[in-house]
């Protein structure tokens, strides 16, 4: 199984394009040791032709120039992306639908009804496609069983609802429903090796725990480093709070990584601008680094 990480970026990415933290100025100025990223999205292959999208970021046409195996020449419009399955509503995880409307058929989007209600209602964004290529809704499972895409039949998919966040336009923001935020474990048949990804996790539940101790990479929620990480830009909001679980402190993130066994890779994904393990030369990088933890960027490649 192929794996590319498209986008390793939480929303905004980095750098933010109003924000002057001290990561993004650095960035700007070129006083750190870091690489942009473009925001949130992977894709996965079994036989390097045929490509499911996870998650259509709103940098969607930039990360499909910069990984030409995404694209086909097979026809004059074209592309070896078949499916696209969405792990929950959010802006950085779906606004990039909007730029595939030029396809030549409709999307074939897997995702849970409480994301399909979102992306009808308060993004409605899937009644916009009618008007341009329509999309086929493929619904996705919520408690754990098993589901298929077509044209992939040596991968299989396995996904569960997680304590994260619903979108503030979702109808369910104050009103959490199963399915809001899934965490989906991809199989490769013929081998066995299973990815687990979940770029958006607040609580690590027992059914999550045991995910990824079942998984041969986990690619995980690192959007943060501490709870109060947004105060340093103006605001309150806590990490928990917004659905994701930080790395450092009691209960983190480190903390859980630590549980699972050595040979485990462990990947943080989705990272916000603010988190100081951008920095490649910052002592909280060097942490992860000495607990197994990778940071994935734009561009990596994982192959299992
Ligand atoms: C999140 O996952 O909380 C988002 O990155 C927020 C956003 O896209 O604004
Ligand atoms: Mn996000
Ligand atoms: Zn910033």
């Amino acid at each position: 199984m192929q794996i590319l990480v498209l986008g390793s970026g939480a929303g905004g990415g980095f750098p933010q394009w109003n924000c002057n933290c001290d990561n993004c100025l650095r960035l700007r100025h070129g006083e750190i040791r870091a690489t942009p990223r473009t925001q949130s999205s992977i894709a996965i292959s079994a036989d390097s032709t045929d490509w499911v999208l996870f998650n259509a970021s709103p940098d969607i046409r930039l990360q499909l120039e910069a990984n030409p195996q995404l694209r086909s020449e097979h026809g004059v419009r074209a592309s070896s992306i078949r499916a696209i399955v969405l792990i929950d509503a959010q802006i950085d995880h779906t606004a990039g639908l909007l730029f595939l409307r030029e396809c030549a058929q409709p999307l074939h989007i897997y995702c849970t009804e409480p994301v399909y209600q979102d992306l009808t209602s308060g993004f409605p964004i899937l009644n916009m496609l009618e008007h341009y290529c329509g999309v086929v809704h493929h619904p996705i499972p919520v408690d754990g069983q098993t589901f298929t895409i077509s044209d992939f039949k040596d991968l299989r998919f396995i996904s569960h609802a997680l304590k994260s966040k619903a979108p503030p336009y979702s109808p369910h923001r104050y009103d959490p429903h199963p399915g809001d935020n899934i965490g989906v474990m991809i199989e490769q048949v013929s081998t066995g090796k299973r990815l687990y990804y979940a770029p958006g996790l607040g609580e690590i539940e027992p059914h999550v725990l045991q995910a990824m101790l079942e998984a041969d990479c986990i690619l995980v929620d690192g959007t943060f480093w501490s709870e109060d990480e947004m105060a340093k830009v103006g605001s309150p909001k806590k990490a928990r709070e917004i659905g994701h679980l930080p790395q450092s402190g009691p209960g983190g993130m480190i903390e859980v990584l630590s549980q699972l066994p050595k040979q485990t890779r462990k990947i943080l994904i989705h990272i916000n601008n603010t988190n100081p393990i951008l920095d490649e030369d910052s002592p909280q990088r060097q942490t992860l680094t000495e607990a197994g933890i990778e940071v994935a960027y734009d561009g990596m490649e994982i192959i299992l």
